[in-house]
């Protein structure tokens, strides 16, 4: 008998238990480790679902291809499922109880010694890439996978329940504008010309609203051409959702239910009740719009009290409109001046000038460089106004508003990760809403949308919109809301501009003149005016959403093929140049010269 044309496969390896004692299997899957023992091969044998041990007798009639074997081959085994001796038992394995007593091997392919281990930990990162394949081998990144697999199963389930239809869309398309650049790629049939790939499928999913499909979702790919960061990637994938005669708090509903149900299926744990906070809260609080609820220090607005003051730093910032912000941070009451000094260099990083401290040892010793400018008393009471007791730091920035957020809620991450502040014990989620509805890009010299262009304006702030009344423009609230869950911005959504008169006015505020408005969004312009449904949504981004379920802080870890920083695969070596014939046959030349 031939092992998989008639000896089939009975089992996984991961599956065999003691439960099937004396009992005859038949297994397929790759050899982990090897071990020869008095003429006998003991095998870790490896498939998806994990590993068993088998036992060969190498001279034993079937079993002569055992002392061929080496790592990684791929190989078929039939055998008897025996308990292990008592103290050879291995608690940490499904299936360390039993051993599998083979009476028949076969080698189904053999294998070159692979280009790195991949269980070493100090494997670079580009070999792991290159040899993606092989370094999805390890049970971390499939069971990522897995998971993966079971929240699109999960999401799939929640929104058919209730409702929301599937539906594709194109991804050679138009541009769909979300703040990045696009990608772009040629016709041939029509040279000169380019589709755009998605940065997400918002104006199609309005068109299907507009259609009458009422209720929306689709497991979208998006493709963005950005600076990628630690969650972010080129072409990533999002749970899209658009829905008709709705309001914002019945779309945020729908989303909290998914989560809830999500949850209950991947981790069997109810979500409570998720807080609602405001932008302008978020960032006075947290100094940031996604907060890390799991941490609870906060951050105060020191600028009322020390507008006066005779440290300059302070009292021109305030002077000048911005802000002197403070943070508390118990447990760093013995740090040295080397650390506030590269705590000084992290908030230099996000735009501060400088960083104050004002230390208190468990000898409460006061210390702090603006000794000079403050005696013992006020700074004791500047401590305490950050809600400091007892041993700890409070850190000081003064700059504008923007900065001085920024720089405190970056030190508020890294020193709670620093000193293992973050309660991991549940996941924190959090709604923000009531964003900025355009913010004014200085080097643009232009309005851009917050969230993007088809977010429709909070009902009191319309007419400042439609009359084009641009010294409103940074007061404009939207209503948009972000779903935030430890720390990560999972989802974000709106309800849209449902009125063609109105989008043009929001068109015209970001700068756009009439023929771009024509060129690039007339057709939708005009769909608009063809009878719309009041409508709004939302999407998540599944890789973190994955990523978050998965406990990992890298969005390539849950990315079967994913890019590098650089958006090159390393693996398949794409982005790659074409032939000169290819090009020609597009239409396209390289400029010369051509400066990056
Ligand atoms: P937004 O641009 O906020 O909204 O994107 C929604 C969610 O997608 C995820 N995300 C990303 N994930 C990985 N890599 C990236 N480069 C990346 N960019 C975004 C984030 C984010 O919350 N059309 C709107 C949604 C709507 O209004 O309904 C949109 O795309 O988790
Ligand atoms: P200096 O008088 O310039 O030596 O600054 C005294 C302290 O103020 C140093 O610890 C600086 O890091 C800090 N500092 C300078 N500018 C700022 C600022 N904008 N916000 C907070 N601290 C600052």
């Amino acid at each position: 008998m031939k092992f998989i044309s008639e000896l089939k496969r009975s089992h996984y390896c991961g599956e065999v238990t003691s439960a099937l004692q004396n009992q005859d299997v038949v297994l397929m899957g790759w050899v982990n480790t090897r071990r020869d023992h008095g003429g006998l091969v003991f095998i870790d044998l490896r498939d998806r679902s994990g590993l068993v041990q088998i036992v060969v007798n190498p001279a034993q009639e079937g079993c002569q291809p055992a002392k061929d074997i080496r790592g990684e081959f791929v190989i078929g085994v039939q055998g008897k499922v025996r308990l292990r001796p008592e103290g050879m038992r291995n608690k940490n394995l499904k299936t360390g109880d039993i051993e599998v007593e083979v009476s028949r091997i076969e080698i189904l392919s053999d294998a070159r010694t692979l280009p790195f281990d991949p269980s070493d930990e100090k494997v670079s990162e580009t070999l792991r890439l290159k040899y993606r394949y092989l370094d999805l081998r390890s049970p971390r990144l499939q069971s990522h996978l897995i998971k993966r697999h079971e929240v699109m199963m999960a999401v799939r389930e929640g929104l058919h329940a209730k409702g929301f239809v599937e539906v594709e869309t194109p991804i050679l398309y138009k541009s769909t504008p979300e703040g990045a650049r696009d990608y772009l790629v040629p016709s041939r049939v029509n040279p000169g010309t380019f589709y755009a790939l998605p940065q997400s499928p918002q104006t199609l999913k309005q068109l299907l609203m507009i259609a009458g499909m009422d209720k929306y979702f689709q497991i979208a790919r998006c493709f963005r051409d950005e600076d990628l960061r630690a969650d972010r990637q080129p072409e990533f994938s999002q749970i899209d959702v658009e829905m008709s005669f709705v309001d914002r708090d019945d779309v945020m509903k729908v989303a909290e239910d998914l989560m809830r149900h999500v949850w209950k299926k991947m981790k069997g744990i109810e979500i409570g009740e998720v807080p609602v906070m405001s932008y302008t809260e978020a960032m006075n609080r947290f100094g940031c719009d996604k907060p890390d609820l799991r941490i609870a220090w906060e951050l105060k607005d020191l600028t009322e009290k020390l507008r006066s003051s005779s440290f300059k730093v302070f009292s021109d910032a305030a002077g000048r409109g911005g802000a002197i912000k403070g943070l508390f941070v118990p447990g760093t009451g013995g740090y040295s001046r080397g650390q506030f000094d590269k705590l000084t260099e992290k908030a230099k990083q996000m735009g501060a000038k400088g960083l104050v401290y004002i230390k208190i040892d468990d000898k409460n010793q006061i210390t702090s460089p603006v000794a000079k400018f403050f005696n013992e008393t006020e700074l004791r009471d500047i401590y305490g106004a950050c809600g400091g007791s007892g041993s700890g730091t409070v850190f000081i920035v003064a700059d504008d508003f923007s900065v001085a957020c920024a720089s405190l809620s970056t030190l508020r991450l890294h020193l709670a990760a620093e000193l293992g502040a973050i309660d991991t014990s549940r996941d924190r989620f959090l709604w923000v809403v009531d964003f900025p509805l355009l913010e004014y890009a200085a080097e643009e010299k232009r309005w851009v949308a917050c969230h993007h262009p088809f977010t429709a304006p909070k009902d009191e702030n319309l007419a400042a919109l439609t009359n084009r009344n641009e010294a409103e423009f940074s007061r404009l609230k939207a209503k948009a809301y972000d779903l935030v869950c430890n720390g990560h911005e999972i989802a974000g959504g709106s309800i849209r501009i449902h009125r063609g008169e109105t989008q043009k006015a929001m068109f015209d505020a970001l700068g756009l003149s009439e023929d771009e408005i024509k060129l690039k969004f007339g057709f939708f312009i005009e769909a608009l005016t063809y009878g719309t449904p009041p409508h709004g949504g939302i999407a998540w981004g599944l890789d973190r959403l994955v990523m978050i379920l998965c406990g990992t802080e890298a969005i390539r870890e849950v990315i079967a093929f994913p890019k590098t920083a650089k958006a090159t695969d390393l693996m398949a070596e794409a982005p790659s140049p074409v032939t000169r014939e290819q090009m020609i046959e597009l239409g396209l030349a390289f400029l010369k010269n051509r400066q990056n």
